[in-house]
């Protein structure tokens, strides 16, 4: 198959690339609005942009043309929270991704529970097992698409979760984003060194 993505509808394009990009990693972004209330939906694109300063990234899309209610709060408040999805909150956090009004507060909706955070205004997930409060360090816009960035302030963690300073992936249970309405959960843990490469096996290789 050849695709040329200039005469392929929005919607084919968008089909094809989310089942291309696989897997990918869940934010479960909650964040709140002027009027005191509180959000929470996925996004799937989304990774770790910089480790200092600690930077994470999520593209949000327009809906009808307009942000949604994701984006318009981040601006508002200038934070967010990314709470990583494990294979417990999968109903929930399909919940909450329906194009529900702006209203509509998607904890009370899901059943979650909203944590204060202790740096930014945006709620935590409670149920989450790891949640990241960021501050938006910057926006980016690609016309369809705006790139939010955020700094990471503060970052909780269950402590059962986590071995040496870093967090046991098989503990974790960690859900991740496939094309159409697929996802999966982490199959076999493979553990490969890096080549440790030295000055004399570059000059063996010139
Ligand atoms: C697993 C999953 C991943 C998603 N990823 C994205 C994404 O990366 N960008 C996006 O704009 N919408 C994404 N969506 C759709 C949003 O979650 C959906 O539009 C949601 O209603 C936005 O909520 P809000 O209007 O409260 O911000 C995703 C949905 C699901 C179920």
């Amino acid at each position: 198959m050849i695709l040329d993505p200039g005469s392929t509808p929005g919607r084919a394009l968008h089909q094809f690339l989310i089942s291309v990009v696989v897997p990918r990693p869940i934010a479960f972004v909650s964040t709140a609005g002027s009027a005191g209330h509180f959000n929470v939906a996925p996004f799937s694109y989304f990774n770790l942009i910089s480790t200092r300063p600690p930077l994470l990234g999520i593209a949000i899309g327009l809906r009808a043309g307009a942000p949604k209610d994701t984006l318009r709060n981040i601006r508002e408040s200038g934070d967010f929270v990314i709470n990583v999805v494990d294979e417990s909150l999968a109903a929930r956090m399909v919940q909450t991704s329906g194009e529900w009004p702006a209203e509509v507060d998607e904890f009370e909706l899901s059943g979650l529970t909203a944590l204060a955070s202790e740096l930014v205004r945006a709620p935590r997930v409670q149920e989450s097992p790891i949640q990241l409060e960021c501050r938006l360090h910057r926006e980016v816009d690609f016309g369809e698409a705006t790139l939010v960035v955020g700094e990471l302030v503060r970052a909780h963690a269950r402590d059962e979760l986590i071995t040496d300073g870093t967090v046991d992936p098989i503990q974790l249970r960690p859900l991740a984003r496939l094309g159409g309405d697929a996802y999966a959960t982490l199959g076999r843990v493979l553990h490969l060194a890096r080549p440790r490469v030295t000055p004399a096996d570059g000059r063996a290789g010139a």
